[in-house]
């Protein structure tokens, strides 16, 4: 089972995305915040100071960059770490840049090493330095560039280099979405989408989102197609419960994918705890994905917990799986939090 956008939900994913800071929900510290930074900016006439966006996939990062470029009327400019291979690729990009444009660096933390040092300049002095000729008549020149913003997004940021690290002056950790929240998105995407939904249905398919704005556009298209096939077309909460239940999403959002890690910690290491790796080496999938899409989420929640020795299922996890949680006997107390 994949999280990657495919072709069709791309699409839809441009079409429902917000333009405006009025537009995007949620978040509001980071919003209040950069607000601030584009107000304070134009009226210096500079661009924003760099940006760091962190945090798991899904919950806004690309489109709060692109906000920012809108909000500061200039162009977006879209790259990722691993699309950059070489330094002429980022030359190429840097020099192309006008005036306080931003320049969107996704998957930050996936530069190459070579990349990444030529960006310490361009952040630092808006400027690049290179090498012509060799041998004896090698000479450094500086290429100046046009002051822009970079905004750069990760969902690992312990990946991160200190030297590039430091050179953001904005950083801003997204979290997850709360229920309330999700329910505005989805009514807002269904309004899109010329959908009817009632409250009661945008509810229900918020509580079930995993607390992303992804995964709740991702679930109202499946509950849509449900609804007009099996229903009159009108998103209710009994519709919103029969469809994501059909879709292997439970009562707490957790997905088949979520669930299979679960029960091999339970099943396999009897409830852990255990790395990583032999987990996704059970369950047959990659150890990052489990990191970046399965873990965050899971321990939002409190249905694991991090140990010096490894990932541990926790009493609520157990009961939610309809599982039998071990005893808790005596040396055992605090086994579960
Ligand atoms: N605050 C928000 N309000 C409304 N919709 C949102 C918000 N944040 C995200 N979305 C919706 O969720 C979709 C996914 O958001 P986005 O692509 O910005 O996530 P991301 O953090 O960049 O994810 P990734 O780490 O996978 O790149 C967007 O297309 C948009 O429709
Ligand atoms: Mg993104």
């Amino acid at each position: 089972m994949s999280r990657v956008a495919v072709p069709e939900e791309a699409h839809l994913e441009r079409q429902l995305r917000p333009r405006s800071f009025d537009e995007y929900v949620g978040q509001a510290e980071a919003v209040a915040s950069l607000r601030v930074s584009v107000e304070a900016a134009k009226l210096r006439r500079e661009g924003v100071d760099h940006v760091l966006l962190y945090g798991p996939p899904g919950l806004g990062k690309t489109t709060l960059a692109g906000i920012l470029a809108n909000e500061m009327g200039t162009s977006f400019v879209t790259t990722s770490g691993p699309a950059i291979e070489r330094g002429a690729d980022l030359m190429g990009i840097l020099t192309n840049l006008g005036e306080r444009d931003v320049l969107f660096i996704d998957e930050v933390h996936r530069l190459p090493r070579a990349v990444e040092e030529l960006l310490y300049p361009a952040m630092e002095d808006f400027a690049v330095n290179f090498v012509i000729d060799k041998g004896l008549h090698a000479r450094a020149l500086k290429y100046a560039l046009r002051p822009f913003t970079l905004v750069a997004a990760t969902t690992r940021p312990g990946m991160l280099s200190a030297p590039l690290r430091e050179r953001f002056g904005i950083f801003h950790h997204l979290d997850f979405y709360a229920e309330a929240e999700l329910a505005r998105i989805v009514t807002r995407s269904a309004s899109i989408l010329e959908t009817r939904i009632d409250p009661a249905g945008a509810r229900e398919i918020a509580r079930r989102s995993r607390g992303t704005p992804r995964i709740v556009n991702r679930l109202l298209r499946r509950v849509r197609d449900y609804a007009q096939v099996s229903g009159d077309g009108v998103i209710t909460e009994a519709i919103a419960h029969d469809a994501l239940d059909r879709e292997g999403v439970d009562v707490r959002g957790l997905d088949r994918l979520d669930r299979r890690f679960l029960v091999a910690i339970v099943e396999r290491y009897g409830g852990g705890p255990v790395g990583i790796e032999a987990v996704a080496a059970t369950i047959n999938d990659e150890a990052e994905t489990l990191a970046e899409m399965v873990e965050p989420y899971l321990l939002k929640i409190g249905f694991i917990v991090r140990t010096p020795s490894g990932r541990r299922v926790t009493r609520e996890a157990y009961l939610h799986l309809g599982k039998q949680p071990p005893a808790t006997g005596p040396g055992q107390a605090g086994l579960f939090e």
